[in-house]
Formats: C-alpha cells, structure tokens, sequence
C-alpha cells in the first residue's frame, strides 16, 4: 500500500510544533509494518537540513496559478536516512521561503503547494493508494482530485485528512477561487463553502473517504466546539475517528539522548534527572534543591500562555518561593514582555525566549514536573515527552490530554485540573509541591511515567487499518 503524508511540516527539516513531529514519525513507523510504503511531501524550505542534504530532482514543470505560470520542482532526497522518502515542493517565489508559516500570502502559498503535488503525480502517472492529508493547508486536495480535470489521472484515489488543530480552518474569500486548478463547469461549488467562505478544512471534512482528530477526546470536543463546523462534524460522524498520536522513541530516549549532560534510564533516573537538573539550575541561577516546574511551547491562547505570568506570581507568593519555574517559548507579545519583566524581578523563575530544541531535551529531562494549562489541546506531545523522561505532567483536563494523563487521585501518575485559569493551575502546583517533597511516591511517579508506552508502534498501526477501511 503506497501512502503519501502531505504537511507543510516534518522533523527534522521544518519545525514549528507537534505536526512536523507527527509527520517526521508516523511514517517510519508505518514502514516497519508490513505492506506498507509511506512517503512524506512537504514544501522546500531555505533550512539548514536541506541546504546540506542530498537532494535530486525528480520533476520538473509547470502549474498555472492566474495570470502566471509557475514553476514546479520536486526534490527527492537521495539517502533515505529519515525512515521515509522525502519529497520537497519547490516552486520559486511561492514554496522556497524560509519558514512555514507567517506571510502574507500564504494562501497562495498552500494552494500552490496542493496544485504542485497533485501536478507532479497526475502528469509523472503516480497514483498512491492513500492520499493522507494533514490539517487544513493540505485540505482541498481531496475536493481537487475529484473535481479539476488536470488530476483525472488521480480520480478515485483514497484520501484521508488528520485534523491536528481545529482552531485554524483556512478561511479564504471568493475571489481565491480564481488561483484554484481550473475546476470542472459540473461541480457544485457549495461543498467549498462554509458560512460564505471558501473552507478549506471543512471541505476536508466534506470530501475526503475519512478523517481524524489527535485524540478521541478531541474529536469528542469537536462534537461540541469546532469553530462553527460542529453541525459538519456530526453530519460527517460516520466518517469521523480519533487517533491518538504517539511519540519517537528513537529520536526521544533518554538513554541515548545527545543533548542531555547525563543520559538515564528507568532504573537510574532519580541520580539521572538531578545531574540534569542541578547543570540546569546552575546555568539559569536556579536552586536545584527546589521543585522545578517547566513550560514549553508555543505563547498563544490554546496553550494558556496568557496565565503565564499570574501563574508565575501567585505559585511563588503562594508557597512563599519554595519552587522555580523555567518556561521556553515564544509567541504574543504580551505575555513575553509580561514574563521578561517577571524574570527580572523573581530569582525563581527563569525565562528564555525562543525555539531551541536542545533546551526542550534538557527541560523534559532536568524539571521535576511539566505544566500544561492548555485551553484547547488536540493531542499535545509535550505532556508524552515529559513523561518519557520522568517528568510528572501537571495538565488541564481537556482534549488529548484527558486521554494520556491520569491524576495521581485515580491511580494515574499525574496531575490534572479542571478550569484553565492561573488559580486552578497554582491549585495543582501546590499539590505538586507537597508530592515533590514525598521522596518515595516522587521516585514512584517517575518510574510510572517513563514505563508508559507513547510510541508510534500502536497509532501507525491504527492509521493503516483505518486506510484498509
Ligand atoms: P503544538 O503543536 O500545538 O505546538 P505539541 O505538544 O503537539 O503542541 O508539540 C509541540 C512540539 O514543539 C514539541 O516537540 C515541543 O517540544 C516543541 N516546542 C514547542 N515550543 C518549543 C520551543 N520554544 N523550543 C523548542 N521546542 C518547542
Ligand atoms: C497540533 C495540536 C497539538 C498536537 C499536534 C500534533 O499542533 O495543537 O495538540 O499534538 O498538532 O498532532
């Protein structure tokens, strides 16, 4: 079975959050199962993994996006060291940017990256047995296989569309219409609309043979709360699933991890994260011998950023400073400037600002406990990471979140909160606090967590009975 992911992200070649984690995984782990060959598609970026890697090229054409014609190059690289064929989109102006996501035209950019791909395979006659789609800026190709004469050659071909984050749909005006491949005068061009826009997410949902969301608890959500697509969801609920995301445990194994000072494993991981954590705390002026609490991600809303900073004051007032914070991350301006004001004033809280994968490795090993007061989260791998690495996830019960962390109250081996305010969060910590200080149920938490089984192993498997379907 022949599947192509197609993402504007992938680990290690361009990174924003968990979908290139996602991406840059599931497939290696479907390739280990038998039948199955996954390729991953994605734009070219002006990134250091391609500007050093091996690449050939493999098409060479055009498309016609009104008035231009643009030029398509696709790349294939040569050594296949990622687990996977990797194919870069290149077309000049439009796909060889330097990030992601960020420009002004981007809906340009997304719709040229779909009518490249679905180019390149029709006029090169591949036809995939599974088109696997991810999120919205990929969501028109199930709509355009079936309706632009130029993919005929592609009519008929399974799609599959993973919703990672509901919260951005694509919203685009009419007028778009008019830089789309040209559609057949038979289509009934309401199945792009939703609510007077062209949709490219709900039209995922509309066209495509079936999809998902990152967790059942998400999908449960949507069913409820999607951003005025809910009555879609549940027209479309027989082809609905929830998949949860698993994680690398290659590329995420503490044992082997290259940025950690100290490499551990389940059976030392006490003596393991406090090398980790006291190099840690030296680097940022922290007290190791305190609890350390951290914060990774991204600063937006769905992440509860915004609680930050109260939560920053009031955990330290309230526990008279007997924990330190270190939060890595970047995003509104608002919380950043709140919190580098913050860093200043509290010795224990520490701040660094930016994306550093190295400094994640670190946190997940070195910090005692993780906090994720997250107000919507599909899935989140953060929480998985942390527990992989002994560290207690303290999260809001909400999406996939509620599916992989359980409160020690339950019998889980984490902490869980129910609103998504600072007070709820401080509430959580506090308990935390009096755990940390418990050596024997600390040490038991630890090990809890890292004998937890995240990896792809069982997802990639449950993706591939889901194309058979
Ligand atoms: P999302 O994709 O919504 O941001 P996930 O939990 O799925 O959330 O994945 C986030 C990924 O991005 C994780 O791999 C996390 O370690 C990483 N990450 C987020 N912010 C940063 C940062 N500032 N520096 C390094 N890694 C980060
Ligand atoms: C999105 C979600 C996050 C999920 C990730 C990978 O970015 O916000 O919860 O883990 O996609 O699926």
């Amino acid at each position: 079975m022949d599947v192509y992911h197609l993402s504007m992200e992938c680990f290690p070649v361009a990174k924003v959050g968990g979908l290139a984690d996602v991406v840059g995984a599931l497939p290696k782990y479907q390739n280990k199962l038998q039948g199955v060959t996954a390729r991953v598609v994605i734009p070219w970026y002006n990134k250091p993994y391609v500007q050093n890697g091996n690449f050939e090229t493999v098409f060479d054409g055009y498309i016609y996006q009104a008035p231009n014609q643009l030029r398509v190059h696709v790349l294939k690289e040569e050594n296949d060291t990622l687990g996977f064929e990797l194919y870069l989109v290149q077309v000049p102006g439009l796909l060889d940017r330097d990030n992601p996501y960020g420009y002004h035209d981007e809906s340009y950019q997304f719709l040229a990256f779909q009518h490249a791909v679905l180019h390149w395979l029709a006029t090169a006659k591949i036809r995939p047995d599974v088109l696997h789609c991810h999120d919205y800026h990929t969501g028109l190709v199930p709509f355009m296989i079936e309706n632009c004469p130029e993919f005929y050659f592609l009519k008929g071909v399974k799609t599959i569309g993973t919703i990672h984050n509901g919260e951005y749909q694509g919203q685009m005006r009419w007028e778009m219409l008019d830089y789309f491949p040209w559609i057949d005068g038979s289509t009934d061009l309401r199945i792009l609309d939703w609510d007077g826009y062209i949709n490219p997410l709900a039209t995922m949902i509309k066209c495509c043979h079936a999809f998902n969301a990152v967790s059942g608890g998400y999908l449960a959500e949507l069913y409820q709360n999607f951003r005025g697509l809910e009555n879609l969801v549940q027209q479309e609920h027989q082809k609905a699933f929830g998949i949860i995301n698993g994680i690398d445990t290659e590329v995420w194994d503490p044992v082997t991890d290259m940025y950690l000072d100290d490499n551990f494993s389940a059976a030392n991981a006490g003596q393991g994260k406090w090398e980790n954590k006291k190099k840690l705390c030296a680097e940022y002026g922290l007290n190791p011998d305190l609890p350390l609490f951290g914060f990774i991600g991204r600063f937006a809303a769905e992440k509860g950023a915004d609680l930050l900073p109260d939560i920053v004051v009031q955990s330290i007032q309230q526990t008279n400073g007997a924990l330190n914070i270190i939060i890595l991350g970047s995003g509104e301006s608002h919380t950043e400037n709140r919190l580098s004001e913050l860093a200043m004033i509290f010795s224990n809280f520490a701040l660094d600002l930016g994306y550093k994968e190295y400094l994640s490795h670190k946190i997940y090993a070195s910090a005692d406990f993780l906090l994720m007061p997250s107000r919507v989260e599909p899935c989140g791998l953060n929480q998985m990471y942390a527990m992989r690495y002994g560290t207690v996830p303290i999260v809001r019960y909400t999406g996939g979140l509620r599916d992989t962390v359980q409160d020690i109250s339950t019998g889980g081996a984490g902490l869980n909160f129910g609103e998504a305010t600072a007070d709820a969060a401080v509430h959580a910590m506090k308990r935390a606090v009096h755990i940390y200080h418990d050596h024997e149920l600390m040490q038991h938490l630890i090990s809890t967590n890292m004998n937890f089984d995240f990896s792809w192993d069982k997802s990639a498997g449950n993706y591939v009975d889901l194309y058979r379907k």
